[in-house]
């Protein structure tokens, strides 16, 4: 299994985003998160297509965008010509999820969903296939620096069981309260991508941070075994 660390930049220092990028890919991050929140979907406000677009400017890493918006068909076509890697829609967010998985892929987007902690896996379960990347959030989203929501490991467990019952080489993402305390359990019940942001962005350099945070996934990782 090939871990990825994919730091959020909700926790960055705005005023220097391309300086605080700079130090995590220098780290080796793998991809870079962007918290897209539109104050409907969760009660916090940041940022759309324009920060993507510069970003992509910037660097050519993969650009992870996890949309917290209702609505998010209306982002799709902006979000492409912005340059995202991977789009990612909850699945509470919309009853077309088929529909815009397939257009986010038809735009030449990785597509991805994420689910609510409270969001069983098997509103999922119809479109597995149609997945580059499942997320499975750790924490209610819409705010950085919450606390671990614990049973999301089992959840985490279940979702790869899922992915590999299926054939799936979609990733399993986590996010929320991945730190150097969490991000061992994690791995080990099987997610392979872990987002964080307070835990990268308030340690004191954080390009180390994401190697150490890389190094405990992949200690949690060999723990497993069943590998991709
Ligand atoms: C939460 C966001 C996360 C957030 C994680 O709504 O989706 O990506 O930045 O932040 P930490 O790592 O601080 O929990
Ligand atoms: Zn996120």
């Amino acid at each position: 299994m090939t871990v990825r660390i994919a730091p959020s930049i909700l926790s960055a220092d705005l005023a220097h985003l391309m300086d605080e990028v700079e130090r995590v890919l220098a780290g080796g991050a793998d991809q870079i998160h962007v918290d897209v929140m539109d104050g409907h979907f969760v009660p916090n406000l940041t940022w759309g297509a324009p920060v993507v677009a510069a970003l992509r400017r910037f660097t050519d890493a993969p650009l992870d965008c996890h949309l917290m918006v209702e609505h998010p068909e209306a982002y799709i076509v902006p979000f492409a010509e912005a340059g995202a890697t991977f789009l990612t829609i909850h699945v509470e967010a919309t009853p077309h999820l088929e529909r815009h998985l397939a257009e986010i892929r038809r735009h030449g987007m990785r597509p991805g969903v994420a689910l609510n902690p409270a969001t069983p896996l098997t509103t999922i379960e119809e479109i597995v296939d149609e997945l580059d990347l499942l997320l499975v959030m750790t924490v209610n989203p819409g705010f950085g620096g919450q606390p671990f929501w614990d049973p999301a490991i089992d959840k985490v467990r279940r979702a790869r069981a899922l992915l590999e019952q299926r054939d799936s080489r979609a990733c399993l993402e986590v996010d929320g309260g991945v730190t150097r305390e969490t991000i061992h359990h994690l791995a080990a019940a099987g997610a392979d991508t872990f987002v964080s942001g307070t835990a990268i962005f308030t340690a004191a350099d954080p390009s180390a941070e994401v190697r150490e945070l890389r190094r405990l996934a992949e200690a949690g990782a060999g723990g497993r075994t069943v590998t991709r």
